[in-house]
């Protein structure tokens, strides 16, 4: 069991079993993806360790790049704009594959895809390392999936509970 902040988690993914499915994701894109070179787009901060253990196990040629979402308040202080910083490159006619850590909710995905649609893109698809259909809301369809996992609250392997835990090795949950 580890403590992180005022909370106890405890171990709930193996590394080996986050290995293989970071495997079997890049296996199927290779096969999917017939002679174009994608570009792979992190979102930061959470999905630097996918992004890092799924482009070594990706055989083909492929470019790598990271983004981040940030959101300030427009003009009428309730409504949030969303913004993507660090997408400085041409990316028409591309096909575009989103690697993301976790996807809950599907808030941010679908934000994500609403930005990206604004480029003139060939294709555009999400892989996901962890995906909890009992919290996803959405209709965006999420191309690849890495492991299902219950509505909990999980940390490690890049997620973080108020930045902890990202370092960790393995997935832990939140203790009952
Ligand atoms: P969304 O609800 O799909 O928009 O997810 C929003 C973000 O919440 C994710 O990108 C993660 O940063 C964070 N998040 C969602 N579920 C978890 C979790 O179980 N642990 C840590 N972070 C999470
Ligand atoms: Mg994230």
């Amino acid at each position: 069991m580890i403590q992180l902040h005022d909370k106890q988690f405890v171990p709930f993914i193996s590394a080996e079993e986050i290995d293989v499915a970071i495997q079997k994701m890049a296996t199927q894109i290779e096969t999917d993806l017939v002679d174009e070179i994608p570009v792979f787009i992190g979102v930061l901060n959470g999905s630097f360790m996918v992004v890092s253990d799924f482009v070594k196990k990706y055989k083909k040629p492929c470019e790598v790049s990271f983004v981040k979402m940030a959101s300030y308040s427009g003009m009428a202080s309730t409504n949030e704009v969303k913004e993507l910083i660090g997408l400085n490159q041409d990316l028409t006619g591309r096909t575009i594959i989103v690697i993301e850590d976790i996807i809950d909710t599907g808030h941010t995905i679908v934000e994500l895809k609403a930005l990206f649609e604004q480029q003139n893109l060939k294709h555009f698809k999400i892989a996901t390392l962890f995906f909890k259909p009992e919290a996803y809301k959405k209709e965006v369809k999420i191309d690849y999936i890495g492991i299902q996992i219950p509505n909990k609250f999980i940390v490690g392997f890049g997620l973080d509970y108020d930045g902890l835990g990202r370092n960790l090795p393995e997935v832990y949950q939140l203790r009952d």
